[in-house]
């Protein structure tokens, strides 16, 4: 089986479902989720924050502006970021009318309700920890939750779960704390700068627009800290022609709003 560590070469790279298949459902909500499923993709990405209270909430901007009706519900709490609310006051939000009416009163999901939902079976997840540096201790939290909630057993830790950020930081405190975990680092580090990475990251996940073959090549000879070689998951690929071009340039993982898109493109 296909794996965002193990890409199935018969099959084409690894699929991944940005923030759930958020090209048919509201980003990093639980019908993004069933979206994912619907369509058949096993990976699925989202982005974990936390609230005031310290919930692990899924949501991908710092503040509740763009994907929630919080202006309307909160009118005198600008700048509306998610770490100055309660779990209770983001749960009141409507995190699907931007989207499209027939997802009113979809749900800000927690960490732990957006695991509920996944395929334990079958679904995988890769894990993006969202603005760190606003969070201190955000990579123990997500870590106790995860084990809490049967994520970090070694059949999910070998085939289901990537931990991923922007922060190189973040990255290496995960590593430090759970060594076993697979992680990736997002970003497009100059290639002398590689090796560094290598020491703490299993993969390097870069914007499509950023790579060609070479960078591609450059680092996948490397091997990263479970001694296999550094793996490559680009985003974020919408077009069947994009699809095409980084799955010639050998790409692992393509991670899509419309995976459905990239999976009939890549096979
Ligand atoms: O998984 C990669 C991608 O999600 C990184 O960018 O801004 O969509 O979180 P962003
Ligand atoms: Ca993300």
């Amino acid at each position: 089986p296909q794996t965002a560590d193990a890409p199935d070469r018969r099959t084409g790279p690894v699929v991944v479902a940005h923030r759930g298949a958020s090209g048919y459902a509201p980003e990093n909500t639980l019908a993004a989720v069933d979206a994912a499923k619907a369509l058949g993709i096993d990976w699925v990405e989202n982005d974990v924050q936390r609230t005031k209270d310290g919930v692990l909430v899924v949501v991908h901007d710092t503040d509740l502006k763009r994907t929630t009706d919080v202006e309307e519900v909160f009118p005198d709490r600008a700048p509306w970021a998610v770490k100055d609310f309660t779990a209770a006051e983001i749960a009141q939000l409507d995190a699907g009318s931007w989207f499209g009416e027939r997802f009113a009163e979809t749900r800000v999901p927690t960490l732990t309700q957006f695991l509920h939902r996944l395929d334990r079976n079958r679904q995988k997840l890769l894990l993006e920890i969202k603005s760190p540096a606003s969070y201190p201790g955000i990579e123990r939290d997500i870590l106790r939750v995860l084990r809490k909630e049967g994520w970090l057993g070694p059949s999910h830790v070998r085939n289901r779960l990537v931990i991923q950020s922007f922060g190189a930081d973040s990255i290496k405190e995960v590593h430090a704390l759970r060594p076993d975990v697979t992680t990736g680092f997002l970003g497009t580090p100059e290639v002398t700068d590689l090796p560094s990475y290598a020491a703490f990251t299993d993969q390097i996940n870069p914007s499509y627009t950023t790579i060609g073959a070479d960078y591609v090549a450059a680092v996948q000879r490397l091997k990263g800290p479970h001694g296999k070689r550094l793996r490559v998951n680009t985003w974020t690929v919408d077009s069947a022609a994009d699809a095409a071009k980084v799955h010639a340039y050998g790409v692992d993982g393509i991670i899509s709003n419309y995976p459905d898109v990239v999976r009939d493109a890549t096979r």
